[in-house]
Parts: structure tokens; sequence; C-alpha cells
């Protein structure tokens, strides 16, 4: 039987998860593919790190370099993690020709452009399903599976960590400081936790998947962020008692075209969203991932898995071992190119465009004429009222009022709100969160 040998780099979690896979279910890939995958040379940070799954020593070296020039290494798996060493390690293998399997979504968002030029220019392929939602084959599926669809919106709920947090502050009323405090301790949530709860983890997945699903390079800073910092329990029970859930989405969704002949304009964001209980994605919870794509041939489809941990992204590694060691079996290495730009007047809408139905929250002093004030600043703007809860509270006394506001774009509401925090009667910044149905 045919063999190809991969030279990994990286042999920590996920590295050692995917030597133990290849280790477990080796033979069943070579029975499947008729070509036995063999992991040559492991390059890693310390030869004594401790690691979930151990790898014999003799497979070990701490140069890198030693295993992308190694001549028999075909392959070059790197699961680096971090921008720099990470992208040294893609293009020295892609400047030898060798292909790359990369779950580096961070490297990825920040030099796509120039890695996927490199693919073209040396003719070895770049492969990177596990870089989004972890065991979840949403990059196959998007590539492959719905290669035949123009792709009119996705929703992602793809960080974990944020995911786990939002649950857990809606199953238990808790705070967001006390859950993620807990999640460090258990190692759900990294220290520091930024990346995660910030929403840029969740937008490096959301700006690939919209670029393969719109056929354009979506550039990082044309991204609208919003982590889940502002999210309190507060919002949670109201969401709740409004009939919605909160959940970090990533959202593509295909804008009208504002000219006869201009090309696909997309919502690209990141940012806590109120979605409806009954919704699909409303039941997607802890640290579970889920992306829901909609097709227009194949209508609604939803993917579900774990997004993270050494195991689940192993599989995904696995998938791309599967592919690059069949395509240099058949001499197919541009089977499924790293990615075609093709859709060449795409652009990303300004989220001042994007409209939305809105959940606002406000601290006010509950005394007559307050409400008036507020409603007449929205309708001043355009924007209606759909429904309006306030506790019951004293005369005299700050409560917080809800607000929920029909559709409006960013920029129409975010003028409103500033008008409406600077009345006496507000008492602390307005807490505003999208509403999204999802259908
Ligand atoms: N930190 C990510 C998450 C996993 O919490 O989902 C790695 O992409």
């Amino acid at each position: 039987m045919q063999q190809i040998t991969f030279g990994m780099i990286g042999g920590g979690t996920v590295g050692s998860g995917v030597f133990h896979a290849l280790d477990r279910n080796g033979d069943l890939l070579a029975a499947r593919l008729g070509v036995r995958v063999r992991l040559a040379r492991i390059a890693v940070k310390a030869l004594d790190e401790p690691r979930p799954y151990p790898i014999p020593a003799a497979l070990l070296t701490t140069d890198w370099t030693a295993v992308v020039h190694d001549p028999q290494v075909q392959v070059v798996i790197e699961l680096v993690g971090g921008t720099s060493i990470a992208r040294k390690v893609v293009l020295a293998a892609l400047e030898l020709g060798k292909p790359v399997i990369t779950a580096n979504k961070a490297l990825l968002s920040a030099h796509g452009g120039e890695l996927f030029a490199a693919t073209r220019k040396h003719g070895a392929n770049l492969y990177y399903e596990a870089s989004v939602a972890g065991g979840i084959p949403i990059i196959k599926a998007l590539r492959e599976g719905f290669v035949g669809n123009r792709i009119t919106a996705l929703y992602g709920i793809v960080n974990g960590t944020c995911n786990y947090i939002l649950t857990r502050m809606q199953q238990e009323g808790a705070d967001f400081a006390e859950v993620l405090a807990d999640a460090q301790k258990q190692g759900y949530a990294e220290t520091p936790p930024d990346l995660d709860i910030d929403g840029c983890d969740a937008a490096h997945k959301t700006g690939l998947l919209a670029s393969l699903a719109h056929g354009f390079w979506v550039e990082p800073k044309r991204i609208y962020v919003e982590g889940i910092r502002h999210v309190s329990k507060l919002d949670l029970q109201f969401a709740r008692q409004l009939g919605y859930t909160i959940k970090l989405l990533g959202i593509v969704k295909t804008l009208a075209a504002p000219k006869a002949k201009a090309g696909a304009r997309i919502q690209v964001s990141v940012y806590p969203t109120l979605i409806p209980k009954a919704h699909v994605l409303a039941s997607v919870n802890g640290i579970f991932n889920a992306v829901f794509v909609r097709g227009d041939v194949v209508g609604d489809t939803l993917f579900y898995g774990r997004g993270a941990g050494k195991d689940a992204t192993a599989s995904a590694v696995l998938s791309d071992i599967a592919d690059a060691a069949l395509d240099l079996a058949h001499g197919t290495h541009g089977r499924v190119p790293a990615f075609v730009p093709h859709e060449r007047r795409g652009t990303v809408a300004p989220m001042d465009e994007v409209v939305s139905r809105y959940y606002v929250r406000l601290s006010v002093v509950d005394r007559p004429g307050v409400f008036a004030k507020v409603a007449s600043i929205l309708s001043g703007a355009g924007i209606g009222i759909s429904s309006i809860i306030q506790p019951e509270g004293h005369e005299g006394e700050t409560v917080p009022v809800i607000l929920m506001l029909h559709d409006a774009p960013n920029a129409a509401l975010q003028k409103a709100l500033a008008k409406i925090a600077k009345l006496p009667a507000v008492k602390a910044p307005p807490v505003m969160i999208r509403v999204e149905s999802c259908v």
C-alpha cells in the first residue's frame, strides 16, 4: 500500500491528540483511503513538556526547521498556534512545495491573503478544517457539500468559552464575572480570557466562514465585533421573560445589493444576540458549537458538535490528513483549492447600515414623563417600540426598563441611544443587545 509521510510541528494538547487518534485509527484510515499515513517526526517546544497523550521520544525534536526540511516529510501539520512562528512554518513548507495542514484560525485571519497566494505560487495546498468549530466539518460542508448553493445566511455559535459562560449565566442566574472566574478555575476559559470573551476568536472563525461562503476575502478589520462582557444576568432573565435566550453569534447574511450590477453585499459580524428560545440554536448549550447554514438550493441546515478540545480538533486534522494523503497519492493537489476568490465585487456592509431589531435596557428613575421622553427620541429617529417591560417599583426609585425595538439601522439606533443616555432620569449607560429571529 502506498504510504504518505507527515511531519508535525506542535506536540501539545492538539498535537498529542492527533498522534493518539492516528495511533488508534491509522489502520481504519488506511483501509478507507487505500493509502497509509505515517507520522514520522514531531517538533515540540520542550521534549519533557506535559501532554495529555504520550508521544514516543524517538519521534520528537525541538527543531521545527528539521521537520519541515526533512526530505522524507511530504506534508507538514502546523499545530503551533499564534501567528509568528506558525506563519514561518507554513510559508517555509509551502515554499518547498509541501502541502500544509493547519488548525490556526488566528493565522489564517491575519495572513490568509499571503498564505493562499503562496499555495498558488508553489502549487502546494493548505488544508484547514480544524480552524473553525473544531470537530464540526463545516469547512468541508461549505466548500464541497454546498458547492452548488448560494449561502444566504449563516449563524454560528463558534466560541465554546462564551457559550459555556452564557449557558451557565442563564441556567444558574449567575453574574458574568462569577461564572468566568469559575470557568477559568475549571479550565473551560483561558487566562487571560480576552480573545474569547471579547469576540476575537469568534471573529476569526466567522471571517473564514464568510470568505468561503461568499468567495471574496473578508478582511478582519471589516468584521464588526462585540464580546459578552456587557451581558448581565438581568439581561438573560428579561430575555427569557420575552421568549428569547442570548448567544454570541457569528452572523453572515446576504443583504440586498445597492445597485443592479453590484456584487454580493454581506453583513459579517459577531455580537451577543437575543434569539428565540424555540430556535434550534437556542438549545446549543455549554461548550458546544453549532453552525446554521441556509443555502438557496438546500434550505436550512444545522451542524452541531464540539468546537474545541484535543479529540474533536484531532478529528478535523485527521480529515485534512486524509485529503492531503489522497491528493498526493492521486496527484490531485488542486481538487479543492485552499481559497478561490470568485466574487470580485463582493463587499462587507458597514455596520452602521445593518438593520436589526433591538433589546434595550435602561436604568431610569421612576417618575412621570420619563417614558414619554424616551419614546419621543425613538420616534424622532423613526424607531418603533414593539414592547416595554418595567418591573413594578416605587416612584423615585431607579428601575430597569426593557424596550424591544422594531427594525432600524445601527446608526439611527446608536444616535437615539446617545440622546437617551443624556436624559437626567437615565442613570447608567443603556445596554443594547441585537435581536435576530434566525429565520
Ligand atoms: N477558544 C475557543 C473556544 C476554542 O472557546 O471555542 C479554540 O478555537
